[in-house]
């Protein structure tokens, strides 16, 4: 049984064929409309969304399949403490695969070691964004002809933005991709990303605080929100939350063919006007969120016509369990208890280890 907890955990291959099966769905709906039939999709979200738990339902509806589920922790259980391993050892009599998004870091990692079903991770904290992921593939994918051999703008939260994190991660496996990272100086991209993803891949990348200065030079413009939730100083947010915003003024800058994506809610990051401007994608952006869902799903579950995923043998023999502890408030290990403490080395660094669920580095006890 294979999970998506974090972008590596498809190989490039894998992503191409969920592509592929998405573009197939988008030209030929009727063809999977009851091929997941008798299947029950389990969201359960203790965070707010509104795209990503109803993408995941539309999805599974019209591939023929039911969904259930939470929209928020206060509605379950878990108001009264129960903890992510066993609720999910719960839903796992109840439905055939699970989505997950959980404000705390490695959440989704903790249940997919308890669970019965395939797990995907609908967001966990500042942390990975696997399925926006997949979304804003498909997108460029369909709006530039590839995946390679572009120059891709990130602008605005990258440091808790995950849906950032997450797709940094994926692009780092495709060629010549130019990454250029604009954000204020404290909303900047965490630095293992670079040390652990960007660096060993030898891809270039820069770091700017000015979007006019660079946007010329986009082919991609990725905007997204100041994440107000992860704060815990609101004057800093109110102080950074409106650093950017893309205006028609800032759009005749840039390049006739670049597309602007957002993974959405937006607030003020970008003017209603721009929505009007060609180039503007984020709406195509979130249907095809629904449709490279539809393909994930059934790839999961393994269905008729889904591209076949190996199993994978867990490769435990770098994991240590004691020696070091976690102190990155966001993760789910320092809320909820009996999560074993597991640690892995840093690629590249002297002797490093960081935590296997939220991936910060961790601390020698
Ligand atoms: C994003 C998220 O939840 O991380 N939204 C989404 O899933 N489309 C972005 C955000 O909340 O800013």
């Amino acid at each position: 049984m294979r999970h998506l907890i974090d972008p590596m955990d498809l190989s490039v291959s894998e992503i191409t064929a969920i592509l592929d099966l998405a573009e197939k769905i988008i030209h030929n709906p009727e063809k999977y409309a009851h091929c997941c039939e008798g299947k029950v999709l389990a969201t359960l979200f203790y965070e707010p969304s509104t795209r990503t738990r109803l993408s995941f339902e539309s999805a599974m509806l019209h591939l023929g399949g039911k969904a259930l589920g939470f929209s928020s922790p206060s509605s379950s259980s878990v108001s009264k403490g129960e903890t992510v391993a066993d609720t999910i050892r719960v839903v796992s009599c109840y439905a055939d695969i699970c989505a997950m998004r959980h404000p705390k870091e490695g959440a989704p990692t903790v249940a997919s070691h308890f669970s019965g079903i395939p797990i995907i991770n609908a967001g966990d904290g500042g942390h990975q964004h696997p399925t926006q992921t997949l979304t804003d593939l498909l997108t460029i994918r369909t709006l530039k002809g590839k995946l390679d051999h572009f120059t891709i703008g990130f602008c605005g939260d990258l440091k808790f933005g995950r849906t950032v994190h997450s797709l940094v991660k994926a692009l780092s496996r495709y060629e010549g991709v130019n990454f250029i990272f604009i954000s204020p100086d404290e909303l900047k991209m965490p630095a293992h990303l670079f040390t652990e993803v960007l660096d060993p891949a030898g891809l270039s990348y820069r770091e700017t605080a000015s979007l006019e200065e660079v946007i010329g030079q986009l082919d991609v413009l990725y905007m997204t929100r100041v994440q107000q939730e992860r704060f815990s100083d609101e004057e800093e947010y109110l102080r950074l939350r409106d650093t950017y915003i893309l205006d028609t003024e800032k759009m005749a800058l840039a390049k006739p063919d670049m597309i602007v994506l957002h993974p959405l809610p937006r607030v003020n990051e970008i003017t209603p006007e721009v929505d009007n401007d060609p180039r503007a994608a984020y709406f195509k952006q979130v249907l095809c969120g629904r449709y490279v869902r539809m393909a994930l799903i059934m790839t999961l579950l393994g269905v008729a016509g889904a591209p076949r995923l190996e199993e994978r043998e867990k490769d435990t023999a770098q994991v240590v369990t004691q020696g070091y502890h976690c102190t990155n408030h966001s993760c789910i290990t320092l809320v909820e208890r009996g999560i074993p403490p597991k640690f892995v080395p840093i690629e590249g660094s002297q002797g490093s280890y960081k935590c296997l669920y939220c991936e910060h580095e961790a601390q020698k006890d």
